[in-house]
């Protein structure tokens, strides 16, 4: 059955109040329900006489309407029930089983503990509920149960052992309930906020993992504070409480008052997590304190809108980032994620406007389109209105909506009311598919450039005819000898075809076009490799300087895959002149020396009409880092040493950057000259990212396995590294071994299906790696459509978000093709396939 946005009415009635008791049994939960509804004064229609309640999998005992006993009509998607005129309450008894929840959604059991899921639609499976956004009602609830710790949404009103009661008093929809029960320590502390409000901060976690919880606890801290200082946005609660539960299918959730976490999206330690685990966790636990005011003050009119909350809290939190750390370092890391995932989405069959119009499973839409290119339109919308006049524009959002469930016109009306600016076509980019391609044509007399643009957006199934979008183009000039002609300038292209004109320059300059990667296009600009040299010297625009590099990278690259061409000696040489810059910070530079990987080649080549060759791309990609080693062969050794930190383990930008780039030469250092070195840091490593770094080079270039069962004998109790140890072994197994080690690694006893890190701890490296994945034999593919029908009866969400590892099947050659679409339709034909899975390998394979 497919929703569509255009069908939206509103629910009939209000609910003005929720009482919840819960009697947790770990088969036989008993939940109790207390609903005060009224007619709903926005309800156009008459106020129908029969109501209709979600629930899936909940068994009814009894109901009963203002005290007497009903029987309403159950389906397998809800109830039916006669209701009187005006207001009423309804009651409900009904039992569920957490620990048959192996979905993940709803009620559930992990390792002992009961924890819930409810967005988008998990609430259903609690209760008979009106489990729909717009829907927004005050809490209180209270628990039975066997465990210490018991808890919910909002402020305690009584806690003790065996017996807990909350109210939250913030009106809010289903999907940000929350319960959890479990034997867990409380890492605390307080936070003061603007106003002087006390808040008790609690990171709940199971006994053992209490020392990995300080990082979080000051990421939290500084995730309230940068809230109040850049949006003016204060805490509303007495309480924040953040649980890490191992069973989880996504990365966090933002309940209100009570997030509860996939433990690695939280749990930090520097001998067990990495500096990219360290960054991540600071992210996603700003991305969901941030949702206090972007989702839950403000919420959602229905889930067409998921990408007013997801798309600006992303924005949100990566701001933050930038501001934590190094904003170039973070706005080139995004882009690399935005070419690599939400580009590849957009230009195959799972391709969607940002703003939905249609779906079968919204689980099916927490996509990178609706996040990652969600977040590029705010960013866009930034950049055309200015600084103040974005944040003033926020703060009218704020004002005018809080308590609301909002819609995108509600977003984009406020921009037009501050900035007196007609949105219309700008609002394109929440409803049109595709990733926009932007052309540009230069040409130079006397002294007046002017540039042309042309922008095309392909059609798509969702987007049969696209028309012109608002692009900000953000450009700078520089002259040949490396002066600066224009600062950075915001052009606005409105139309299909645009010219912009420069005048007054003394000399022909080279435009840096789509600073800061202004607009999320793909853009071709034919400047000559000299012209790319001197941007990548010149530029001003840190993202830009890389930018040029990678395109020469790529150029070089794609040079090698068309006519063998053997890489430019001279480019290989300006890159080491960079990584030796120490003018310059080393993430920088440690991005800077980053090839484009397969995926990204192959999604250039699909876009230029080419068939690309998985072993073709593994090949050239080993003669890159050949050749790399070779160019570094006099200086490895020494930036290596330059750049190993000593002293005590910091998780910040500066220690990272370091690491970063003395392990960039440790690669080098290892392809050359063998695993020595590799082996001495791994000996001595005290933290996880040296240690996991050289055991990946082990892997590459050693012989033996001794490291790797060394590694597993230090960690095996540790769920997040053995995660670790188990998806290194994939990403660095040959291509023609791949699927094979995955394999492998699923006969290991603690490979656990069942458990969503380990699960794609093997089959996310098995597809992250695509010479492996794409291997002729086809076998990974047969492997990952194996487990994806074992997984799917057991949880769906997590394995139809697997199976967008489909989704490029018709760039390949034919023989590709033919095994991955006779894999998806050995997967389509499996008996009782879920509505999720069937949803995604339908329009993957298309019509
Ligand atoms: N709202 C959460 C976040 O982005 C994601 C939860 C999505 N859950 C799901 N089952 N689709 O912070
Ligand atoms: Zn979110």
């Amino acid at each position: 059955k497919t929703i569509f946005l255009s069908d939206y009415t509103p629910y009939p009635w209000t609910v003005e109040s929720v009482n919840l008791h819960f009697s947790l049994d770990p088969h036989a939960t008993r939940v109790r329900s207390v609903i005060r509804f009224a007619r709903n004064p926005a309800y156009a229609g008459d106020t129908p006489d029969t109501m209709f309640l979600h629930g899936e999998q909940v068994k009814l005992i009894s109901a009963q309407i203002d005290g007497t006993a009903v029987d309403p009509e159950v389906t397998g998607e809800g109830l039916t029930c006669a209701v009187p005129a005006g207001s009423f309450t309804w009651e409900a008894e009904v039992e569920i089983d957490p620990a048959n929840n192996t979905a993940l959604e709803g009620l559930y059991m992990s390792n002992g503990m009961y924890c819930t899921q409810c967005e988008a639609e998990g609430f259903r499976k609690i209760t008979f509920y009106p489990d729909r956004p717009d829907v927004m009602s005050v809490f209180t609830v209270t628990i039975d149960g066997p465990h210490p710790v018991l808890l919910s949404n909002g402020n305690p009103v009584k806690t003790g052992e065996h017996h807990a009661e909350w109210h939250d008093p913030w009106p809010k929809p289903a999907y940000l309930f929350a319960l959890v029960a479990g034997d867990l320590v409380a890492h605390s502390d307080t936070f003061t906020t603007m106003n002087g409000r006390q808040v008790d901060l609690n990171l709940y976690v199971r006994p053992g993992d209490e020392g990995k919880c300080a990082f979080g606890m000051g990421a939290l801290k500084a995730s309230m504070t940068w809230d109040e200082q850049v949006y003016g946005r204060e805490y509303d609660l007495d309480l924040f409480n953040i649980v890490a539960v191992d069973d989880f299918n996504m990365g966090a959730m933002e309940n209100k008052g009570l997030n509860i976490f996939n433990s690695s999206a939280v749990l930090a330690s520097p001998e067990t997590s990495t500096d990219m685990n360290f960054e991540r966790i600071e992210a996603i636990i700003a991305h969901e304190y941030f949702h206090n005011w972007t989702g839950n003050r403000i919420t959602c009119r229905d889930w067409f809108q998921l990408c007013l909350k997801e798309g600006l809290t992303v924005y949100r939190d990566s701001q933050f980032t930038s501001d934590m750390r190094s904003a170039p370092v973070k706005r080139i890391s995004d882009v690399i994620d935005l070419r690599g995932r939400q580009f590849a989405e957009d230009q195959g069959p799972l391709a969607h406007p940002v703003r939905p119009e249609s779906f079968q499973e919204i689980n099916n839409f927490y996509t990178a389109t609706v996040y990652e290119k969600g977040a590029e339109v705010i960013g866009m919308l930034k950049t055309l209105v200015g600084e103040d006049a974005y944040y003033k524009a926020v703060e009218l959002y704020f004002d005018r909506h809080d308590g609301d469930a909002a819609t995108i016109e509600d977003w984009l009306k406020v921009f037009e009311d501050t900035t007196g600016r007609d949105l219309t076509q700008f609002k394109r980019w929440y409803s049109q598919a595709g990733t926009p391609r932007l052309s540009v044509e230069e040409s130079f007399e006397l002294d007046t450039l002017t540039l042309t643009f042309t922008q095309h957006t392909p059609p798509s199934a969702a987007t049969p005819e696209p028309q012109p979008l608002v692009i900000p183009i953000a450009i700078g000039l520089i002259y040949p000898d490396g002066r600066e002609a224009l600062e950075t300038k915001v052009l606005e292209m409105t139309k299909e075809v645009q010219s912009f004109r420069f005048t007054g320059l003394e000399d022909r300059p080279v435009a840096s076009v789509l600073r800061g990667f202004s607009a999320p296009v793909v853009l071709t600009h034919d400047l000559s490799d000299a012209d790319r040299m001197l941007l990548l010297s010149a530029d001003t625009d840190p993202f830009n300087r890389w930018e040029a590099g990678n395109m020469l990278a790529r150029t070089t690259m794609l040079a090698m895959i068309r006519d063998g061409a053997a890489p430019d000696p001279a480019f290989l040489n300006a890159i080491k002149g960079i990584a030796l810059d120490e003018s310059l910070d080393p993430a920088f530079r440690a991005l800077m020396i980053n090839w484009p990987g397969p995926a990204e080649l192959a999604n250039v080549l699909h876009e230029a009409g080419e068939v690309p060759d998985p072993e073709q791309l593994f090949t050239v990609g080993e003669q890159i880092r050949d050749a790399m080693a070779e160019t570094f062969a006099d200086a490895a050794s020494d930036l290596y040493a330059r750049h190993s930190v000593s002293g005590a383990y910091q998780p910040d930008a500066a220690q990272s950057g370091k690491r970063a780039l003395s392990n960039v030469m440790l690669a080098f250092i290892s392809r050359r000259s063998g695993t020595e070195t590799a082996q001495a840091q791994f000996d001595s490593a005290d933290n996880m990212t040296q240690q996991i770094s050289a055991l990946s080079q082990i892997l590459r270039h050693g012989e033996d396995s001794t490291a790797l069962d060394a590694f597993y004998q230090q960690w095996k109790d540790d769920r997040l590294v053995m995660d670790k140890w188990f998806g290194l072994q994939v990403s660095c197994a040959k291509p023609e071994d791949g699927a094979d080690t995955a394999r492998r690694l699923t006969d290991h006893p603690d490979f656990n299906h069942k458990n969503p890190n380990r699960f794609r701890a093997v089959f996310g490296a098995l597809i992250g790696h695509h010479a492996a994945f794409h291997h002729k034999s086809g076998d990974a593919y047969t492997l990952l459509a194996d487990w994806l029908i074992t997984l799917d009866p057991l949880n769906p969400q997590t394995t139809a978000r697997m199976c967008s590892a489909f989704q490029t099947w018709k760039r390949y050659d034919a023989d590709r093709q033919a095994r991955i679409l006779a894999e998806v339709e050995r997967i389509l034909a499996t008996p009782d396939l879920s509505r999720d899975t069937t949803e995604m390998l339908t329009r993957i394979k298309g019509a």
